[in-house]
């Protein structure tokens, strides 16, 4: 990468809402060549291993162009809410990323910012500086956006099955529970797009890893969505970069909860958390949950390191998918994520590493199967993640798509 993530903020919003391309940080060009645009943010032909373009080339669509795109926000097309605002399902077309007539074109999820939200401004100005220039086969493609008097807008690729915390925590019944062998696809697509962030050329500490930010395209390919709170890694030797504290409680590192300082590790200790969500069907915190249950890492832990009792908190959802070899392993690298120092932790490399090798033993027939007898039974669907400073969220259901 060549020079820092700027800050689209300092550019006038008047260039904004004539359709043109946002094609450097730190301003705003034109340039009339559909091709050109469509050649860069082809969602096909993205590098298996990502790369970080040197200039963010996205499209800057009018309002008008997203009130038609998605019938003016028609309540029918809404896909979701959290912290930030709304989104929604949109049609526009393939080439020209012009608004097209519902159910032609292509779909793609349009984010719209809560006028009340407080970190709106900052977090959408992240989204664009951070996800316009990354380029990931498990990265979310953030193809455009909108800045036009107080509205902010961004424009997504849609992802057909909706995010992973709409799986895994089903509320609509149509929804089928995840096979332990998808949510071991998840697991490493998910930890391959943080591995990308923390590798590159300059670090990138995603800071809100979790199931509602992990979305999933109609074969079950996971890509982490929302960069509104990441940040550039440390630099000059530091070990860390101090900041506000914001995240979502449940997932959160406990130094960074405790002191505000961020490690590219305490990425690992959020994706320790979503590896144990996906182990037990359980919310990282659920506040209906009978105390002691109530935070997930807290309750689960112990079992997690006894063999004897790691049988009682996987899900029953999964049980008899996989071997007790996988179990431990998965139980095992979960623990180290979680580990309470961050340089006790693996690096997101060593995870997905480690979780390859767990899937190429799920792979082969297996012998003793894990039985989870004794799940203890608690309220699954209660848990509204409580985030710090930001907006409270609601979420509205993802059917199959
Ligand atoms: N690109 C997308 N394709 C399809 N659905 C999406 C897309 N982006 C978001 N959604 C849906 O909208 C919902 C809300 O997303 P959003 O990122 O705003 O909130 P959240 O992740 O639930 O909470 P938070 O504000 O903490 O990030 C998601 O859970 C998902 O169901
Ligand atoms: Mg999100």
């Amino acid at each position: 990468m060549g020079n820092c993530f700027g800050s689209p903020a300092q550019d006038s919003p008047s260039t904004a809402g004539t359709s043109n391309y946002h094609s450097n940080t730190t301003g705003f060009s034109t340039t009339s060549s559909n091709a050109r645009f469509f050649e860069a943010v082809g969602v096909e032909d993205v590098e298996p291993d990502g790369q970080i373009l040197e200039t963010p080339n996205l499209k800057v669509f009018t309002f008008s162009d997203l009130k038609s795109a998605t019938r003016n926000f028609k309540s029918d097309n809404l896909l979701g809410e959290g912290g930030f605002g709304k989104v929604y399902k949109g049609w526009v077309d393939e080439k020209t990323l012009a608004p097209s007539k519902m159910g032609s074109g292509m779909v793609v999820a349009i984010k719209k910012l809560n006028p009340e939200s407080v970190q709106g401004f900052d977090e959408w100005q992240s989204e664009v500086n951070f996800l316009g220039r990354l380029a990931h086969p498990n990265l979310v493609r953030l193809l455009g956006y909108c800045w036009e008097d107080k509205e902010l807008l961004l424009v997504y690729e849609f992802m057909q099955k909706g995010s992973l915390e709409n799986h895994l925590f089903r509320r609509n019944p149509s929804i089928q529970p995840l096979s332990w062998e998808k949510r071991l696809k998840v697991a490493i697509e998910a930890a391959r797009g943080l591995s990308f962030l923390h590798t590159s050329e300059k670090q990138v500490i995603y800071r809100d890893f979790k199931a509602s930010n992990i979305l999933l395209d109609w074969n079950y390919n996971a890509k982490l969505a929302d960069f509104g709170l990441a940040k550039l890694g440390p630099s000059g030797g530091e070990s860390h970069v101090t900041t506000r504290i914001m995240g979502t409680y449940g997932y959160a590192a406990p130094e960074y909860v405790a002191t505000g300082h961020l490690y590219v590790k305490s990425d690992v200790y959020g994706f320790g958390v979503v590896l144990l969500e996906l182990l037990t069907g359980r919310r990282a915190l659920d506040v209906k949950r009978p105390s002691g249950q109530q935070n997930l890492v807290d309750w689960a832990k112990p079992f997690l390191s006894q063999r004897g009792k790691l049988k009682n908190i996987i899900d029953p959802w999964i049980e008899g998918q996989f071997s007790f070899k996988a179990a431990l392993q998965t139980a095992q690298l979960t623990l180290k994520c979680l580990a309470v120092e961050p340089r006790n932790r693996p690096s997101m490399k060593e995870v997905v590493e480690a979780l390859e090798r767990i899937e190429a033993m799920t792979d082969r027939p297996k012998q003793k199967k894990v039985r989870s007898a004794s799940h203890p039974s608690v309220p699954q669907h209660s848990h509204q993640p409580i985030h710090y400073q930001r907006s409270p969220r609601h979420s509205t259901e993802h059917g199959s798509m």
